[in-house]
């Protein structure tokens, strides 16, 4: 389904867009400049506006005198194609002609030629009866229509090209990302011997670092920015795709010529150039707007980069395009102005709809920036949708008026693809009552989720909740899963409370605390993508706080895989013990397996007395010495020494203090034997850290060190 999608949507948008592409030739601007160069020249009906056929076709006089024309201008290389034009013109005023017939009235018209020029008393505004001279006024005319229509259409097919090269690009792009994700995929060898100073500088120039120092997953609060730093390599294919766009539709590539009879003054030619330029590159890279923006887009699992990356794309794209929309405005702006139309022109719909979906599309930029998005995510979205529907709706109603529309049913039928997979996806999960318990002290909501057996979740991934509780059931938000080993019908999800829906979740339940209440969820996932740590001799995972999810599912799976050799270390940021009151239990399925739990504890007044987690597995994975205690019972009301909890986690290393990313990414790297894959999540510097430290200890190595990324913000 994924691929035929690849091949419906950038098929669908040039087919589509190529269709109401009307490709102007030669032939043809000779047969249009012919008929428009002698109606200024003389008349023949009284009747009929001068951008009809009508009269050219029916009226024998005009119609030798334009035949006239034609052969004048046309070679015999042209001669057929030109006859054709004019058969095609004839055809839409309903008038039948032939190649033969057209030799006919060419034929008799030559016995009635007559050079109006010679004649004084020629008025060109009273209709004539018979068939003119292809005289020197008629070919001054002619030349200056021919060179109007030609800078006039051959912009727009430029256009149309350049627009598809720009797709393009983005094609070639993700050819080349997935044929590389997919061979290292299949074959993991491969991407293990990539090794060297050539890959390594790339890497630890391009590929790793982020645009400026280090910045990346933290968001930028200054006075001038706010917002998040791209990767270095997001940077570079984004500044490439700016110049490209920027040259594109500012490089018209000739300039209006004096004499030009359709566009009567340099600022009418100059600016419709411009205009038209920007509107139809923008044309073809929209689409792209709506499909980096789905939770479904299948390049994500083309290219194997995550959401987040799409997202980046997605608000760079957007600022690009909307700068286009702002050329195309302003250019149409100065062309009414130049026409001395900028008044009948604001009484169209079309033209009205425009200015619309500018403003529109204007307004989305300022409302979607990051501190918006961080104090209030929620009307973020609405407003963000909202905004997105009007510009979408009006400027489909003022293109599709200029046979345009085809890209934005593209864009409408990328977006309710979109939906439409998560409604089958949520479908496929439906309605499950999710156990919740509210560990107030700690600021965390666990959620045990009952999953259908034919959902498979995998370590990393992501579901999408919906508390269908009355005041919450719309909102919906990420969180990573925990798998469960004893029970793979379930899984968890740890929700560190923030301000918005957790907050109140956690108001709502607060009096049951220790206990558990059951809540209806309308989960929407697997999503993300599996990080291979399991190719790798060794596997350094390093959380922070609530970001363990990811990780310590990495872990448990390379802890139970009967076939992996990874040797695995995860490293955990906490502040105090009271963690293991929510993640003990869990974590007690790492004793005594491959996978090596150090846990770091920043709060030196914090003591592993202060854990009393109840836990029904705990008890049955160490049997000799707690066999007096039922399951379920309470570990501190139980009276358990302080020696006892030190024996319980003995098999973890804990440490008192902030754990140091760079020293730990250095000299795991330094001291490991083999390849190297480490994986972070947790606070935003953090794992910029984590990420620096990899690309500062990549050179003069032949181990392949990898980085995965286990978190996502947007
Ligand atoms: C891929 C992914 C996995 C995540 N996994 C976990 C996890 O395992 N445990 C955990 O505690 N948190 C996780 N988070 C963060 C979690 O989604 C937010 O903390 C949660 O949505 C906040 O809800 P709120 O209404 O209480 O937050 P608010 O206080 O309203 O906002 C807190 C922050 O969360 C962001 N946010 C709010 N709603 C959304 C949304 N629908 N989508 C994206 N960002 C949003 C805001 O921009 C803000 O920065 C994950 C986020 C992502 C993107
Ligand atoms: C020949 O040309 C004359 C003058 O244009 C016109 O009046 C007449 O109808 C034409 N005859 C035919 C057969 O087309
Ligand atoms: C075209 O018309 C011009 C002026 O009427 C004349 O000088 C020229 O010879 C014609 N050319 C052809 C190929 O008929
Ligand atoms: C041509 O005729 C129109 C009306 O038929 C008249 O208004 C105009 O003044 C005339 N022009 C010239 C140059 O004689």
């Amino acid at each position: 389904m994924k691929l035929q999608f690849v091949f419906i949507s950038v098929w669908l948008q040039i087919v589509q867009a190529s269709s109401t592409w009307h490709f102007y030739s030669n032939p043809e601007y000779k047969v249009m400049a012919c008929k428009a160069g002698l109606e200024s020249v003389a008349t023949w009906c009284s009747e009929g506006s001068s951008k009809s056929y009508k009269c050219a076709c029916t009226n024998e006089p005009e119609l030798g005198s334009w035949l006239n024309c034609v052969y004048n201008q046309t070679t015999e290389n042209d001669v057929f194609a030109a006859e054709s034009q004019v058969i095609k013109y004839c055809d839409k005023v309903k008038a039948t002609l032939t190649h033969d017939k057209l030799k006919d009235s060419y034929a008799n018209a030559t016995n009635y030629l007559i050079d109006v020029s010679k004649d004084e008393s020629f008025n060109k505004t009273n209709p004539i009866n018979y068939p003119i001279t292809f005289n020197k006024k008629a070919s001054k005319a002619y030349k200056g229509y021919y060179i109007g229509y030609k800078h006039r259409y051959d912009n727009v097919t430029t256009s149309h090209y350049l627009g598809i090269v720009s797709l393009s690009m983005w094609v070639a792009l993700f050819a080349f990302a997935s044929v590389l994700h997919w061979i290292g995929r299949l074959f993991p060898s491969s991407k293990k011997a990539l090794t060297g100073s050539i890959i390594d500088n790339y890497r630890k120039f391009i590929a790793l670092a982020p645009t400026f120092n280090k910045s990346h997953l933290q968001p930028v609060d200054k006075l001038w920015a706010h917002g998040y730093f791209p990767t270095r390599f997001e940077s570079i294919v984004l500044i490439i795709h700016f110049i490209y766009t920027a040259v594109a539709c500012s490089a018209i590539g000739f300039t209006y010529t004096k004499g030009d009879m359709v566009f009567k003054n340099y600022m009418a030619g100059t600016s419709r150039y411009y205009g038209d330029r920007s509107g139809i590159i923008l044309s073809y890279q929209l689409p792209l707007l709506f499909l980096y923006a789905g939770r479904n887009n299948f390049l994500q699992w083309l290219t194997g980069w995550p959401y987040y990356r799409f997202v980046t794309f997605h608000m760079w794209l957007a600022r690009i395009i909307m700068f286009q929309v702002l050329v195309h405005s302003l250019a149409f702006v100065a062309q009414s102005d130049a026409l001395g139309k900028t008044h009948s022109r604001l009484q169209a719909h079309y033209y009205i709809y425009g200015i619309v979906s500018t403003v529109a599309g204007c307004l989305i930029l300022p409302l979607a920036l990051q501190p918006i998005r961080k104090f209030a995510y929620e009307i973020f979205l609405f407003v963000h949708i909202v905004l997105v529907v009007m510009f979408t709706w009006t400027a489909y109603l003022h293109a599709e008026y200029l046979h345009y529309g085809s890209f934005y049913w593209v864009c409408c039928g990328i977006w309710l693809f979109d939906r439409f997979v998560r409604l089958l996806r949520a479908f496929a999960f439906g309605i499950k009552t999710a156990k919740a318990s509210f560990l107030v002290d700690e600021a965390t909501i666990k959620l045990t989720v009952p999953c259908p057996n034919y959902m498979k979740p995998f370590p990393g991934s992501h579901v999408f909740v919906q508390f269908l509780t009355p005041t919450t059931f719309w909102q919906s938000h990420p969180f990573t899963i925990v798998s469960s080993t004893t029970d793979e019908n379930q899984f968890y999800l740890y929700c560190k409370v923030k301000n918005g829906i957790t907050k109140k979740l956690l108001q709502k339940f607060q009096a049951t605390e220790g206990s558990e209440v059951n809540i209806k969820v309308l989960i929407e996932g697997f999503y993300g993508s599996e990080s291979p740590y399991h190719h790798y001799d060794k596997a350094v995972l390093i959380a922070g706080g609530n970001g363990i999810s990811g990780p310590f599912s990495h872990a448990l799976k390379l802890a139970t895989s009967e076939v992996s050799k990874t040797e695995t270390k995860l490293f955990w940021q906490v502040r105090d013990y009271s963690v293991l009151n929510w993640l003990g239990e869990e974590l007690m399925q790492l004793k005594n397996t491959k996978v090596y739990p150090i846990i770091y504890v920043s709060d030196p007044n914090s003591s592993i007395d202060s854990v009393h987690l109840k836990s029904s597995s705990f008890d049955n994975s160490d049997n000799d010495s707690c066999e007096k205690n039922s399951p379920g019972e309470n570990i501190k009301d139980a009276n358990y020494s302080h020696s006892f909890m030190m024996d319980k986690f003995g098999f973890i290393e804990f440490h008192q203090g902030r754990l140091n990313a760079t020293e730990i990414v250095a000299s795991e790297i330094r001291e490991s034997a083999g390849s190297v894959a480490i994986g972070a999540c947790g606070h935003p510097a953090m794992v910029d850290e984590v990420r620096v430290a990899v690309k500062n200890n990549l050179s003069g190595s032949n181990k392949r060190v990898e980085y995965f990324e286990e978190m996502q913000a947007w």
